[in-house]
């Protein structure tokens, strides 16, 4: 059996009672739960990456800050992602925004798939991430889960997906694993 692909779940929201969280977690334990996809929690909280400071633009490259470097190694590091993304204010939040445009080369040539929620289960953030992706020469999924009620879901602590949360999360992980593993193997070769 192939290596399992490493696939980043970003959290796109650093609030304090945030639901990117719970849901966050959800997706990692039913990646476990399965093959193929080895998940990694990466909290934006915990990066506390400014607002792009820098002087050149990152698809320039040639990156010296410290903190640059060391976001662009974790990013680099990853076969995927999947962004767990808010909608705020009908976009995307700012930290998941700023993140993303924070290094470039790093994101190339890899699939990003997006769980979304609020009151359109994030569906215009989700729009939104796509333009995005494309402009970072990502391979941005159609395979998205879009979450209704996440606030009674996930009031527990831990999210309670319904059937459709749980229908549309296998298909991600489906796709995810597809695209990721013909993304490698086209990397791979060069
Ligand atoms: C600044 C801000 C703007 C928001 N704008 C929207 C919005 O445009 N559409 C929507 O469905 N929900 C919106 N919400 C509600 C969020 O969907 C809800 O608070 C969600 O839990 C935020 O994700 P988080 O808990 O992971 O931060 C907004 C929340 C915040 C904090």
């Amino acid at each position: 059996m192939a290596e399992p692909l490493k696939i980043l779940v970003i959290l796109g929201s650093v609030r304090e009672g945030r639901m990117a969280e719970p849901v966050g977690n959800w997706v990692i334990e039913g990646a476990a739960a399965r093959d193929g996809l080895a998940c990694e929690l990466v909290d934006l909280k915990e990066w506390d990456l400014p607002f792009y400071p820098f002087p050149k633009p990152p698809a320039a490259g040639g990156y010296t800050d410290p903190l640059q470097l060391r976001w662009a190694e974790r990013v680099k590091s990853a076969d995927g992602y999947i962004l767990i993304c808010p909608e705020y204010n009908h976009g995307i939040p700012a930290v998941l925004k700023n993140a993303l445009d924070f290094v470039y080369a790093e994101w190339n040539r890899k699939p990003v798939a997006f769980v979304g929620y609020g009151g359109n289960g994030g569906a215009r953030s989700i729009e939104q991430l796509t333009m995005v992706a494309r402009e970072l020469q990502m391979a941005p999924l159609e395979a998205s889960v879009h979450i209704m009620g996440v606030w009674e879901k996930a009031k527990s602590g831990s999210f309670e997906p319904d059937a459709k949360d749980t229908r549309w999360i296998g298909h991600l992980y489906d796709e995810l694993t597809w695209w990721g593993n013909a993304l490698k193997n086209a990397r791979d070769a060069g």
